[in-house]
């Protein structure tokens, strides 16, 4: 089992990358906030089905894209296990930056996403999380210089404004959204699932289960409003205080009434105990 190259610094990044498209490669990079679990590695297998030959995963909790009330202190921090899951499925690198690094003294640009930034989702209930997420992920395309790189569509509306911002800003990285990864029970594989008590993560496969339900109906022709409604509903029901259940364009994340308007993709966020969760479907 090969180790992943561990970079601390931009500058051996790149000197890698460069390495490595010397010698032919493509590379993928692959942008987290670590806590890997199976939905991070499939990222990789997707990255190779895709040609890349080498992969980069970033590990990074980056603080802007947190709010003061959030849990960037508590947010789960387990280095040296990511770098034994990384190393088991091949990763070439890992590119784990301490925070001045990304950061460093007087560092002052912001990036303000529009667009799908502010449909009206996460947006809502996290003000200040997409300029964040933007900013951050501008810095490492630039830094990485990968010729892809991979997302989980579990953060569906982060993937959309990461393609906008990506074009936007003529970054030349090709951006991938990759399918989310199901627990058995269809739980979205997600680094805050470990937040869940035994009770709760008996109780949060409830999202998924709906938002299949909603789907198939939604294809069988019902009314997409008042079975958007329904979801809220039986959610609420099953103990989270719900954010969210929404239909929306995929691609331009703006409200849809009808199956006709889409390609429709269902979103949900809500809250079970101190834990929120999100999740998605294709109709
Ligand atoms: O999805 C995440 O893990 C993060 O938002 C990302 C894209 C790595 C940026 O910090």
């Amino acid at each position: 089992m090969s180790q992943p190259e561990i970079f601390r610094t931009i500058a051996e990044m790149r000197a890698a990358v460069a390495r490595w498209r010397g010698q032919g490669e493509k590379i993928a990079l692959i942008p987290t906030m670590g806590a890997l679990h199976a939905g991070h590695l499939s990222l990789a297998e997707f990255a190779r089905a895709k040609g890349f030959g080498r992969t980069v995963y970033s590990i990074f909790v980056n603080p802007t894209q947190f709010a003061a009330n959030e849990d960037f202190g508590a947010y789960p921090r387990t280095f040296a296990a990511d770098v034994d899951k990384l190393a088991s499925i091949g990763a070439d690198g890992c590119f784990a930056p301490p925070p001045e690094e990304i950061y460093p003294a007087g560092f002052s640009t912001k990036v303000i996403p529009g667009g799908p930034a502010l449909a009206g989702l996460e947006d809502k209930f996290r003000p200040d999380h997409f300029a964040g997420v933007a900013q951050v992920v501008a810095k490492l395309l630039n830094q990485a210089q990968a010729d892809g790189a991979c997302f989980g569509e579990k953060d569906f509306q982060q993937l959309a404004v990461i393609r906008q911002m990506a074009r936007d800003l003529d970054i030349p990285t090709q951006i991938f959204g990759v399918p989310i990864k199901r627990e058995a029970d269809g739980l979205a594989m997600s680094s805050r699932n470990v937040y869940l008590s035994a009770e709760e993560r008996g109780q949060a496969v409830l999202l998924s289960q709906v938002l299949s339900e909603t789907a198939e109906a939604i294809r069988a022709g019902k009314d997409v409003s008042a079975l958007c409604a329904a979801a809220a509903q039986k959610i609420e029901a099953g103990g989270f205080a719900l954010d969210y259940f929404e239909a929306r364009h995929a691609e331009s994340l703006a409200p849809v009434a009808a199956l006709a308007d889409g390609p429709v993709r269902l979103l949900v966020a809500a809250r079970l105990g101190r834990t929120r969760l999100i999740d998605n479907m294709a109709v």
